[in-house]
């Protein structure tokens, strides 16, 4: 007969455990009574970087890596992409349902009429260099709601809680909207209630001086899918942080202001920036083969490739292909499409990135999208930000809504000195600093 277990046995003492198995899993605190003696702590697991280490258990995203699957609360992420909004699916996200079309209205409505920030985060924005990098006045704008919204700290009080999520997303575009246009030297634009979110976002992004600013449908569209394709991803490295700094009962806004700095790093959120800034290096399609033997010979990463989870085509990529034709159809071609492509058919083809299972992620063709539609590429990764709230929030609340999980505190196996005694001054010889 089956049984849920696994046995382990200790070959230092001889010893055999039973350990259940839940899902498929061991918890590792059931690893702590395997022990030497009565003294020794017990055996941990050893993990850097979480490579197989669940932190929790969770009901809001599915990723099948090996088959290229990404569902949100069940729905697949090419059939939300093609028939919903982003409203909608932040919906979803937050709620584990999809809206009914009365829940839908009053969900747009309430997240339409907290897109106002307050005057001060003018001010505060001013503070800035002219050149500060959007994403990092992002940030921590996003950390100075906290100073705004007193409220925020009540994060067990659910209407509060949920008050305060629908600020951060409603305030994300209108903050990123800012940081863009401070970054321009431009004045700040209000939000207009009669328009949707990306519609609206675009409209404070890029109106001048025309009386009325119209966004492109197929450009707000687009907007929105890849809206729809960033908004969660399961225990990524921005909502592993989201879910850490949370797990302290710190607020929303700062949590959120966190998990915005592990974005922008170049192995995250920050790789979209990095791949327009690669493509740039690579000139033209003629040197794809001499970058890609740099590359294999050690010469950085091929940015936009690659994934922790994904051992196959990143199905967000697929989509974004798509959805980047119907955009270079409105701008025109973007001519580095060509390197990318080139890029992609020869790392396709290629032993190095085949063996190592490497394909396209959502980076790597974002960028090229989001500079035809008239973006820099220093705000790639504060558009990556906008929708990964949704994510970092739902995250964030089935945290605090777990009975099971506490403070996230990792253990550690120490390999430093064991107990000395210190010396006097005179007789201290040290080896070279950084040896
Ligand atoms: N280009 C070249 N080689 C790569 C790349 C790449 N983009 N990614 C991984 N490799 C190689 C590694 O050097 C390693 O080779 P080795 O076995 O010979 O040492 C092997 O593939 C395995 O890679 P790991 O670094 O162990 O993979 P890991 O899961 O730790 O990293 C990551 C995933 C960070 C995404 C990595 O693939 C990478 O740096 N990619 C480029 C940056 C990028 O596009 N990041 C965005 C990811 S998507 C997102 O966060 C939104």
């Amino acid at each position: 007969m089956e049984k849920n277990t696994l046995t382990i046995t200790d070959n230092r003492t001889g010893k055999s455990y039973e350990i259940p198995i839940t899902d498929g899993n061991i918890r590792t605190m059931d690893l702590r009574q395997i022990k030497l003696n009565a003294d020794d702590f017990g055996v941990m697991g050893y993990d850097p970087a979480f490579l197989n280490t669940a932190s929790c258990r969770s009901k809001i995203t599915y990723i099948d890596g090996d088959k290229g699957i990404l569902q949100y609360r069940g729905y697949p992420i090419e059939e939300l992409a093609e028939r919903c909004s982003f409203l909608e699916v932040a919906y979803l996200i937050l709620n584990g349902e999809l809206p009914t079309p009365k829940e839908l209205d009053a969900w747009v409505d309430l997240v339409t009429h907290h897109r106002m920030l307050h005057e001060t985060t003018k001010s505060f924005l001013e503070g800035f260099r002219y050149d500060a990098h959007p994403m990092t006045m992002l940030i921590s704008t996003v950390a100075a709601l906290s100073t705004v919204y007193h409220d925020a700290r009540h994060i067990h009080d659910t209407e509060t809680r949920r008050l305060n999520m629908v600020r951060l997303i409603a305030k994300m575009p209108s903050m990123a909207a800012y940081a863009y246009r401070h970054s321009l030297g431009f004045p700040y634009i209000y939000p207009d209630d009669l328009l949707t979110y990306t519609e609206n976002f675009m409209t404070m992004l890029f109106k001048m001086v025309e009386p009325k600013y119209v966004a492109h449908p197929v450009l707000a569209r687009a907007l929105d899918i890849l809206f729809i394709l960033h908004a969660d991803h399961e225990q990524n490295c921005s909502t592993n942080v989201m879910r850490s700094v949370g797990s302290s009962l710190a607020d929303p806004f700062v949590c959120t202001a966190a998990a915005a700095s592990a974005l922008s790093g170049p192995l995250h959120g920050g790789a979209n920036e990095e791949v327009l800034k690669m493509l740039d290096e690579i000139g033209t399609k003629a040197s794809v083969p001499a970058f890609i033997e740099g590359i294999k010979a050690g010469k950085g990463k091929l940015m936009g490739f690659g994934h922790r989870v994904y051992k196959n085509y990143d199905p967000r990529a697929r989509i974004i292909k798509r959805t980047a034709e119907e955009v270079f159809s409105v701008t025109g071609r973007n001519p580095k499409l060509d390197i990318a492509l080139e890029l992609e058919r020869i790392a396709l083809e290629d032993e190095y990135f085949v063996k190592r299972k490497l394909y396209p992620n959502v980076d790597f063709y974002s960028g090229l999208i989001y500079q035809a539609m008239g973006f820099k590429p220093e705000m790639f990764t504060v558009l990556f930000a906008i929708p990964r709230t949704v994510g970092w929030l739902a995250q964030w609340e089935e945290l605090l809504l777990d009975s099971e999980q506490k403070i996230a505190r990792p253990r550690q196996v120490f390999v430093g000195h064991a107990l000395r005694h210190l010396p006097e001054v005179k007789e201290r010889e040290h080896a070279p600093v950084g040896r």
